[in-house]
């Protein structure tokens, strides 16, 4: 069978596309607004600590796990399962991937549809076509599908491709062409009038809110969503690594990339809100917080663009397109979690998978608009907020409690000879048992009781 299976054709490769499935929505819309209302770089501070010592060693169990067993991830879990109650327990935690990485992907198509209809509005704001751009960017049944439609189509033609002519190509080409994207935008937002005053909301910690359990919950459920972990997304990037790399290295540089793009966005969102202000644009709510999350992408900062004149549509249509970009490099690792189970484990193709997974993933974000009000936000919090941790508890149940150890050590070795001497080989093992479940589930039981 791994004869048949795609395989990553290099490190850099790899690199990318996880990176490109870690970063996204989450990363330049998500971070830079939660940073914003929760106290701004005691954010950003316990972010980084959260992500470094408990994402990572999450983001680790998956990759280990994948990388062994070369599969899916229901076939992956059964495989390092003990006993016949544990194999049904991993092929139930593999099938809950499936479904909530459909989910996920079902409402991320319809944000990361209005991303392209707002970049064609700025395109046709520039051709003078006012009628044209008016009707892009409003919230219409309409429109809302046909972008839907569009950016699910996009998806699952790169997955089509397969891995390293799909999703590997594909990560090479727009990675790149996102950073430096992203550089240019920072670069010019901060030589604006009024981004100074961002930038110190941004840098300067409010250390108050540094205790406060809200924040440490975001900063959590945000580096967890950012790492695209708990549904098996990084597991089957994992199942694609040659034996040869040495995996706590590239976790390690996966993560460091995730971070600094989260980082470096809020060098562009909060200045960017701060120039909106300037230039007369309200950023408060009424209760005095910060604008944030869609009004904030969709409000304030068509907006401000609207009060640069032509030069607006032009930042618009690139900072549009660079939303767009990093939806569709995530938007492919959703893809991959239940096109990867198929055909691995039936005898349709890999194009018919993705082409009717794809089509049925549509029908559910249809069924989401044509009820927006009441499911858009019921089945965001159903998935990021209780599933997500509750599948990333089972990970580390897996590679901490079930699993082997020194199955879990030759594992390491393959790619790194050295592998029981490492630093990491002396913290990691301790912090999938105990540490990373308890706060996980610490942080669970929270957010069920707040
Ligand atoms: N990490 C991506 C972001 O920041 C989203 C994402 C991709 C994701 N794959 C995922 C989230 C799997 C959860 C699960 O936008």
């Amino acid at each position: 069978m791994s004869a048949m299976r795609g395989e990553f054709s290099s490190r850099i490769g790899f690199v990318l596309a996880a990176a490109g499935s870690a970063v996204g929505l989450g990363n330049i819309w998500g971070f830079p607004t939660q940073a914003a209302s929760n106290g701004g770089a005691a954010f950003l501070l316990v972010y980084l600590v959260l992500a470094f010592s408990l994402a990572y060693p999450a983001l680790m169990a998956e990759l280990i796990i994948g990388r062994h067993a070369h599969a899916n991830a229901v076939t992956a879990l059964k495989g390092i399962a003990p006993g016949p109650g544990s194999r049904r327990l991993g092929a139930a935690t593999g099938g809950a991937g499936f479904i909530v990485a459909s989910l996920i992907l079902s409402f991320y198509a319809i944000v990361a549809g209005w991303m392209i209809a707002h970049l064609l509005a700025a395109m046709a704001e520039l051709a003078g076509a006012r009628a044209t751009a008016n009707w892009l960017v409003e919230f219409t049944l309409p429109r809302n599908v046909l972008f839907m439609g569009l950016f699910m189509a996009l998806t699952v033609g790169i997955i089509r491709g397969g891995v390293s002519a799909g999703i590997e190509r594909w990560s090479r080409r727009l990675m790149p062409t996102l950073l430096v994207t992203l550089v240019l935008l920072v670069g010019y937002v901060l030589t604006l009038e009024g981004a100074m005053t961002g930038l110190k909301i941004y840098l300067l910690p409010d250390f108050k809110a540094l205790l406060s359990p809200q924040l440490i919950i975001s900063a959590l459920g945000a580096a967890f969503f950012s790492l695209s972990l708990g549904v098996g997304t990084m597991l089957v990037y994992g199942s694609y690594i040659s034996d040869r790399e040495n995996l706590p290295v590239l976790g390690g540089v996966v993560t460091l990339v995730d971070i600094s793009i989260a980082v470096m966005a809020g060098f562009l969102v909060l200045p960017a809100m701060y120039v909106a202000l300037h230039n007369g644009v309200d950023i408060f709510t009424a209760g005095g917080a910060l604008i944030s999350e869609d009004t904030l992408i969709f409000t304030v900062l068509p907006a401000l663009f609207e009060t640069m004149g032509f030069t607006g549509s032009l930042v618009a249509l690139v900072f549009f397109f660079l939303m767009t970009v990093a939806a569709l490099t995530s938007s492919i690792s959703m893809l991959e979690v239940p096109v990867a189970y198929t055909i691995e484990s039936s005898a349709i193709s890999r194009r018919r998978a993705a082409a009717g997974i794809g089509a049925l993933i549509s029908l559910i974000s249809l069924a989401i608009l044509l009820n927006f009000e009441f499911l858009f936000g019921f089945v965001v919090s159903l998935t990021t907020r209780y599933a997500q941790p509750l599948l990333g508890f089972m990970y580390c149940l897996f590679c901490g409690w079930l699993w082997h150890r020194d199955s879990i050590l030759q594992e390491l070795r393959r790619g790194s000879p050295d592998a029981g001497n490492t630093l990491f080989w002396k913290l990691w093992p301790g912090y999938v048992r105990y540490v990373c479940p308890a706060i996980i589930l610490l942080i669970f039981l929270h957010s069920l009781l707040g």
